[in-house]
């Protein structure tokens, strides 16, 4: 049977048939606020605290402050200490921006691995390569080769892709071409807040339960709850919500 990685949260992992497959990558997309950083942080948390699998999380937007502050507000708090131990990695905006190209980058990052026995990694976000890359073709190209990198390198990756509107096609169309697993994080306002939900759209290799579920985020992170229904992505003109 195909080896699976655990996300951490618990109803997704049961939506997902066990979890992602081992060495996939996932691209993980949404709106500003939806929760995209919040499940890369749970997928690295819960993979050493109940799975004893070391990660790694590569911002290049926060810095490590600003990262173990997402953390703590949502209960993680051995976060700090997980860093400190090195069983999370964490290489913020300071150090990655300092790099001078892409290769360099990576070059950086597999030094540091090697040997290291991660599993996991996140990298928040993809918008990272517009920093890199002007030209459509070579940021594709990049894109795959990174993809390569991290598989060769037995890592199971959540992209974090950062999304305007709901179901927009991205800029490069990243979901058509580049990942295993493709998962969408959507809220929908309410009266009183949002509501939140998750679409595993895709998932190479497994058998997946396709459907939209609704989520919470709170104390202990994400909690995805196995009812679906009531939820249509089509309002009633046809057009989505
Ligand atoms: N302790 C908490 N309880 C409830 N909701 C929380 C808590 N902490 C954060 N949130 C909510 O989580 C959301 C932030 O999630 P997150 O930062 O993961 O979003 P994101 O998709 O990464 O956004 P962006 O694209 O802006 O980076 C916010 O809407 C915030 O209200
Ligand atoms: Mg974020």
């Amino acid at each position: 049977m195909q080896e699976q990685v655990k996300t951490g949260v618990e109803g997704l992992d049961s939506i997902l048939n066990g979890g992602i497959a081992a060495d996939a990558s996932v691209l993980v997309s949404g709106n500003p606020g939806t929760g995209k950083s919040i499940f890369g942080l749970q997928f690295l948390y819960e993979g050493v605290r109940r799975y004893d699998e070391k990660g790694i999380y590569v911002s290049f937007e926060e810095t490590d402050d600003d990262i173990r502050g997402a953390a703590e507000s949502v209960g993680f708090s051995e976060w700090a200490a997980f860093v400190e131990e090195g069983d999370v990695r964490v290489y913020d905006k300071r150090g990655m921006l300092g790099e001078e190209t892409f290769t360099a980058v990576i070059d950086a990052l597999l030094d540091d691995l090697d040997g290291g026995g991660y599993r996991r990694i996140v990298v928040d976000s993809l918008t990272m390569f517009q920093l890199f890359f002007d030209d459509e073709r070579e940021k594709r190209t990049y894109l795959l080769k990174f993809v390569d990198i991290l598989k060769e390198n037995g890592l199971t990756s959540l992209l974090i892709n950062e999304q305007g509107a709901v179901f927009p096609e991205t800029e490069i169309g990243l979901e058509n071409f580049l990942t295993d697993g493709n998962v969408y994080f959507i809220q929908t306002p309410t009266d009183s807040g949002v509501n939140r939900y998750v679409w595993v759209a895709k998932m190479r290799k497994q058998d997946i339960d396709t459907d939209i579920f609704p989520m919470e985020i709170g104390e202990g992170g994400i909690t995805v709850y196995e009812r679906a229904g009531g939820f249509s992505m089509m309002g009633r003109n046809g057009s989505v919500f």
